[in-house]
Parts: structure tokens; C-alpha cells; sequence
């Protein structure tokens, strides 16, 4: 896919999610068939203090191009200087956030906040694409600020005639946070009003999932985030179908433990041994999932303290459902979904 210049491997887009798109997951996501990853965001006032977490955030040695920083905040003149900060610092895209409803983004009136006011939107997306003439600038925003206020579509006519180059949607307001499912017409009535790239998030969990959203709504991408935590090897499996229609057979549990494993490595090396260890928590929950006796196994390994614990117990487990042949069964709870609404 030709994205503002940059040549993609595919129209996969996985979708920034802070405390999760570190450089290591997103490293892996593409190594896995993602076609780009949005960083976690840096906050344009953060940047000013520049704390080991914020430094580590615009950390992008060794990453696969296109290099895309997400900022958020609220004040055009800060906006841009982010921005600008951020392209000097090897970011290719940057991606404006107003799709996050975390209390602590919109209490300052950032984030999905934003799009109740939007001649401030206005002058945010034109501060930043003022700031960094050589970057191309995207957006992230929800449908709207609550089922009442779906405006979307007017923030997207804004931000295209802002200079924004590609807009990403996820197909829930603000005031649903992550309730209830998440609708596809609103981006679809947004592709139709548009030229710019559409790219279509929300609850996409499974290869016949990105296929329906891609159909329903004619947009030129989907971003994947949650369902890819645990879960990196999504994006082949998506790639795969749109490409032959065909399923591919998920990993065994042999190869989980391999990617896992190239994951841990990955992650204690960016961060040191004890924030890496914390880190790895996470992610180790979310690859055993699904497996028999991952419970109990979640909770002794949360006690432990040190790399070598947590690889020797992480060993076990997975070297035990190798051995049992045992293969990851997902949930996909949208797949019904899809057929109501095709039904629909
Ligand atoms: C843990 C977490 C952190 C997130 N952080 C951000 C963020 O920093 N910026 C942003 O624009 N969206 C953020 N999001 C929203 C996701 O990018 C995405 O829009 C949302 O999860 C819906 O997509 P999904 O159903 O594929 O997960 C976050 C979501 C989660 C679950």
C-alpha cells in the first residue's frame, strides 16, 4: 500500500495504545505483518521535562519505516511544538490523538475530548501541520462525543482542509469509552465524504472481521489494538485471508513460545532488567490466554522478581503444552457479530 509516500507491506495499521506499543511490540507486530505502527503518544508538555519513560517513548533506533510518533495535548502553540520536536527526532508520521477518552487526557480537554470544540480543532491540526512542513500529519478521533454528537464527519472535512493527510476512526463516541460494540457506518458516511485515507478501528479481532470492516465501510486500511496484545501474529493471519481468502492455521504453541520468548528478550533489553520484568507481565498474560492452567500460572509468575525466574517459569509452562501438542483457541467474539450484521 502506497500511505503519504511511504510504501507499506499492507494496509494493517496497529493502533497506539500506551503501556502497550512500546518499540518492542510494535518491532514485533511488523516483523508479524503489520503494515505500520503507531507509537504510544508523547504529551507535548512531557516532552518539556524529558523523564527516562518520555525519552524512551521517542526511542525509535532500529525500527522498521515508516516511524510514526502519536502527540496529544490540547494547545495549538504546545501541539506544534511537539510535533516538531518529535520530527527532529525521527519521526516520519506524526498522528494527533483525539481518539482517547482516559480521564487523565481529557480533564485537560485533550484527547476524544477535543472534538466537542471544533474551532480548536481547527487551529490545533493547522498549528501542527504549520509546524512540520515536511512531515506528513494524521489523525486519530472517535465518531463523535456521544451518540447524540457523532460529528466525524465535520472533524474530518476540518482536518482535510487542515492539510491532515490520513484519518483513522474508532467506530465508538467518547461517552461509550470501550462498551458495547463498535458501529461502522459513521466511518463509512466519513470515506464517502472525504479524499483523504480512512482507516477503519474498533473491535477488529479476527481476519473475517478486517475483511467485513473493509468491505462495510470502503475504507483504505484497518488498525487492530487490542486483539493484537498476546496476539502479534494476527496481522499474517488478516494478511493471509484479504490475500487468498483463505485461514491460516494458527501457531502451535511451540512457536508462541518462540515469538514470546524473541519478546521478553526484546523487552528486557530496552528497558533493564526491572522494569522490564514488570513490563513482561503484561504481555506473558496475554500470550497464555487460552491455555489450560494459565491462571495459576499468571499469578506465580507475577511474584517473581528477576529475569532468570521469569523465564524458567515461563519456559515450563509453555514447554509443557508443546509437549501436550495443545493448540491457542481465541475467542472471536465480533465473528457473530459480522453475521448480524450481514444478516442485518
Ligand atoms: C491500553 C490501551 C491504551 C490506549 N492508548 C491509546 C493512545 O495512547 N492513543 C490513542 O489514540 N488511542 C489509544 N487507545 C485506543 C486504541 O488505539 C484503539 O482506538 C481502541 O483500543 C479500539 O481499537 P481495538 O478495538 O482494536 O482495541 C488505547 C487503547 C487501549 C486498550
Amino acid at each position: 500500500m502506497d500511505f503519504l509516500g511511504f510504501q507499506l507491506r499492507n494496509n494493517l495499521f496497529v493502533a497506539p495504545m500506551a503501556g502497550v506499543t512500546d518499540r518492542p511490540f510494535r518491532q514485533l507486530c511488523k516483523k508479524l505483518g503489520a503494515g505500520l505502527a503507531v507509537s504510544e503518544m508523547v504529551t507535548s508538555n512531557s516532552l518539556l521535562y524529558g523523564s527516562a519513560k518520555t525519552r524512551r517513548r521517542a526511542d525509535h533506533q532500529g525500527e522498521v519505516d515508516p516511524v510514526s510518533v502519536q502527540i496529544a495535548g490540547a494547545d495549538p502553540a504546545m501541539m506544534a511544538q511537539a510535533a516538531k520536536y518529535n520530527a527532529d527526532n525521527g519521526a516520519q508520521i506524526i498522528d494527533i490523538n483525539m481518539g482517547c477518552p482516559a480521564k487523565k487526557i481529557c480533564n485537560v480537554m485533550a484527547g476524544s475530548a477535543l472534538m466537542q470544540n471544533e474551532p480548536l480543532v481547527a487551529r490545533i491540526l493547522c498549528a501542527v501541520v504549520a509546524a512540520v512542513p515536511d512531515t506528513p500529519v494524521t489523525l486519530k478521533i472517535r465518531t463523535g462525543w456521544n451518540r447524540d454528537h457523532r460529528n466525524a464527519p465535520g472533524i474530518a472535512r476540518i482536518a482535510e482542509e487542515s492539510g491532515i493527510r490520513a484519518i483513522a476512526i474508532h467506530g465508538r463516541t467518547r461517552a461509550d469509552q470501550y462498551m458495547g460494540l463498535a458501529e461502522y457506518d459513521t466511518i463509512a458516511m466519513v470515506k464517502s465524504q472525504v479524499k483523504i485515507p480512512v482507516i477503519a478501528n474498533g473491535d477488529i479481532d479476527s481476519p473475517q472481521k478486517a475483511r467485513f470492516v473493509l468491505d462495510y465501510t470502503g475504507a483504505d486500511g484497518v488498525m487492530i489494538g487490542r486483539a493484537a496484545q498476546g496476539r502479534p501474529w494476527l496481522f499474517r493471519e488478516i494478511e493471509h485471508f484479504l490475500n487468498t481468502g483463505d485461514m491460516m492455521a494458527p501457531p502451535q504453541v511451540a512457536e508462541i513460545h518462540r515469538i514470546l520468548r524473541d519478546h521478553l528478550a526484546d523487552l528486557y533489553a530496552f528497558y533493564g532488567e526491572e522494569t522490564g520484568v514488570r513490563i513482561a507481565r503484561k504481555h506473558i498474560s496475554w500470550y497464555t490466554k487460552g491455555l489450560a492452567g494459565a491462571a495459576h500460572f499468571r499469578h506465580a509468575m507475577n511474584q517473581m522478581p528477576g529475569i532468570d525466574q521469569q523465564l524458567a517459569a515461563t519456559d515450563e509452562f509453555f514447554l509443557g503444552h508443546a509437549a501436550a501438542n495443545e493448540c491457542l483457541q481465541h475467542e472471536h467474539r465480533s465473528d457473530e457479530h459480522v453475521e448480524e450484521m450481514r444478516a442485518a
